[in-house]
């Protein structure tokens, strides 16, 4: 697939890396600050830097939003989607409904949430096997997502609720509760409650991870093309 990533953070620039090694192509992939340059440098050195609206366009296949949770919303508000475009975001505190514009511009939208703490260096792709992904997707495109998260490594568990959004951490707690469809829930992603009471004694693939601080920024503002 022709993929783009917006959000060459931790987990974007990770998880693009990790489509590039399955054979997918990253063409575009966006991140304004010396650490998101830096990880693109490092995980992928063959993508050039561009602005969000520059990797929307140029993501023909599939959008991977991986923003901060509160910067989705205002961010997809913003960018112009294909017809059949493939849009993920990657958090486990949204649903699809925050990806509602791509939907309207006739994208096919899912969430696909790795349940795992990422640094954003190379040693996370070495712990991506196994690590379970929450995945939010309608029927239709549950074969594609399944698909995805196998190139990533991973495997898919189970559905988080498919409907609302929601931004506070107590709706968040909720929202990660797991469907009945699902058999159990993955390792390490029920609430943030135990992923900090699971921190000290488990394996790295299934401490908690860091929640990171929200920014508020335009999809339009410069990209500092490397
Ligand atoms: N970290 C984890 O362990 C983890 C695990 C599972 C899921 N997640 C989810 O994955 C998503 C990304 O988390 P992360 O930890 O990778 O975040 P991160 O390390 O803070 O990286 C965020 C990336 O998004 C960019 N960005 C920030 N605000 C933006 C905006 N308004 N418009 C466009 N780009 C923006 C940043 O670019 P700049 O270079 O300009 O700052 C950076 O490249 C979140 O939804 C999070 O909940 C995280």
């Amino acid at each position: 697939m022709i993929v783009g990533v917006i959000g060459a953070g931790r987990v974007g620039a990770v998880l693009g890396a990790a489509l590039g090694q399955a054979g997918h192509t990253v063409v575009a992939a966006s991140g304004s600050s010396p650490a998101s340059a830096a990880r693109m440098a490092r995980l992928l050195p063959d993508t050039p830097r561009r602005t969000p609206a520059e990797v929307a366009r140029a993501a023909t296949d599939l959008l991977l939003i991986a923003v901060p949770d509160d910067a989705i919303a205002p961010l997809v508000a913003g960018l112009t989607f294909r017809a059949g475009q493939v849009v993920a975001h990657t958090s486990g505190a949204q649903g699809l409904a925050v990806l509602e514009p791509a939907a309207a511009q006739g994208g096919r939208t899912l969430a696909l949430h790795p349940a795992m703490t990422f640094a954003g260096t190379g040693d996370d792709l070495s712990r991506l096997p196994g690590t379970a992904f929450g995945v939010t997707a309608p029927p239709g495109l549950r074969p594609l997502a399944t698909r995805l998260v196998a190139d990533l490594g991973g495997t898919p568990s189970g559905s988080p609720r498919p409907t609302g959004r929601s931004t506070t951490r107590r709706s968040h707690m909720a929202r990660t509760t797991w469907s009945r469809s699902s058999t159990r829930p993955p390792t390490g992603c029920a609430t943030p409650g135990s992923y900090t009471r699971r921190a000290s004694s488990a394996p790295a693939a299934s401490r908690p991870r860091q929640r990171p601080s929200a920014r508020r920024r335009g999809a339009d503002r410069p990209g500092r093309p490397g």
